[in-house]
């Protein structure tokens, strides 16, 4: 089938597990799922080495020609939004900024119809230079990293000295004009769980959108303890001694941040519960990783190869059908908080947060 005629996006009938993907053109799965959100992880490098996510050393980095060019991804993202039915695009990484054509593939996805929403989860290094022309070539809003406002924590946990290049890259941000900017944080017992306040504090102050993201099993090593999680039932206790908390009651489906108004509002505050009220019959993300391989699940098992088929010549629809297949795969559930659970072998940083 030639090459950019997008395929129209109908309903298809019911399914019942075992069924294999008929009429419906989009990425569903054997249990009614659609996925419409792609995580396109650019890099697996990183030039911070935060302890849950990194060793020390770094991990063993992909080689350059198993990831993706720009243009291949360009092509897989077209074929994602053109033929799969894919509504927002997340770039993420590694660290994204240091993949050095990041403009000009957020400006190719900018120019695709629909226009998908897009964004960036970056940890800011580097963001005060780049905000600017990151919104001029499309970007409509960011998500920043940031698990401490204190130096020395920050270069303990990151294990890089950096935290004034993450503040001044919040406010570039927000002086570019990126809307909402939101702060992404984790907190880890003994580490920075007194954190949480100050947190709120600042980004409420500063006109950004906390969210706290439970820690997940997915750093290097297998270092994490279910005991040294805070859960999202802990921040909300320590926050409510500071600030006035009222949920929001948003409609869950496909957002995994439950949100409240602080005192009142309009600041609001996310907590990701991935682990203790997980999301996943829910979940509407595929993921694409570096190296071009479709991972249906942060804790898939199994991926599904997209740079073979695409370095041998594959047509736009071959490739938009093994799309399909990968997804038509997903688990249930990722089953983090059961005696059964095996964390996946890859890190997050090579997955795409
Ligand atoms: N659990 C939860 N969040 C994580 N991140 C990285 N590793 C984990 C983990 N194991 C977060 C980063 C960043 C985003 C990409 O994912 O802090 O905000
Ligand atoms: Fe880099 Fe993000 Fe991993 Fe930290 S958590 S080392 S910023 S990829």
């Amino acid at each position: 089938m030639k090459g950019s005629e997008p395929i129209p996006i109908t309903l298809g009938p019911a399914r019942r597990a075992g069924d294999r993907p008929g009429t419906d053109r989009r990425l569903i799965d054997a249990f009614g799922r659609v996925a419409t959100d792609l995580r396109v992880s650019l890099t697996d490098r990183c030039n911070l080495r935060c302890t849950y996510c990194m060793p020390a050393e770094g991990l063993a980095w992909l080689p350059r020609r198993e990831i993706l060019t720009d243009d291949e991804i360009n092509r897989l993202v077209r074929i994602a939004v053109e033929r799969l039915g894919i509504r927002e695009v997340r770039f993420t990484g590694g660290e994204p900024l240091l993949r050095p054509g990041l403009e000009r593939i957020i400006a190719a996805t900018a120019a695709l119809r629909p226009r998908p929403d897009i964004s960036v989860t970056t940890n800011g290094i580097g963001l005060a230079r780049r905000a600017q022309a990151l919104a001029d070539s499309g970007l409509q809003r960011i998500n920043v990293s940031l698990d401490t406002l204190r130096a020395d924590r920050f270069r303990s946990l990151a294990r890089r000295d950096r935290i004034g290049d993450v503040l001044d890259g919040l406010r570039s941000a927000r002086r570019a004009g990126l809307r909402p900017v939101k702060v992404n944080a984790v907190l880890m017992r003994g580490v920075n769980d007194d954190e949480a306040v100050d947190l709120l504090r600042y980004c409420v102050d500063n006109g950004f959108e906390l969210r706290f993201i439970e820690q997940m099993p997915l750093g290097a090593g297998w270092a994490w303890r279910r005991e040294n999680m805070v859960a999202a039932e802990e921040i909300l206790v320590r926050l409510s001694a500071e600030f006035t908390l009222t949920p929001t009651r948003e409609p869950r489906a496909g957002a995994p941040a439950e949100r409240w108004l602080v005192d009142g509002g309009p600041a609001t505050v996310g907590v990701i519960a991935s682990v203790t009220r997980p999301f996943c019959s829910a979940c509407d993300r595929t993921r694409l990783t570096a190296d071009g391989q479709i991972r249906s699940c942060l804790f898939s098992a199994s991926e599904t190869d997209l740079r073979g088929l695409l370095r041998t010549g594959a047509v736009d629809e071959q490739i938009a059908d093994r799309w399909r297949l990968a997804m038509w795969g997903k688990a249930a559930g990722h089953g983090v908080d059961t005696s059964g659970f095996a964390q996946p072998s890859r890190s997050m940083s090579t997955i795409g947060g």
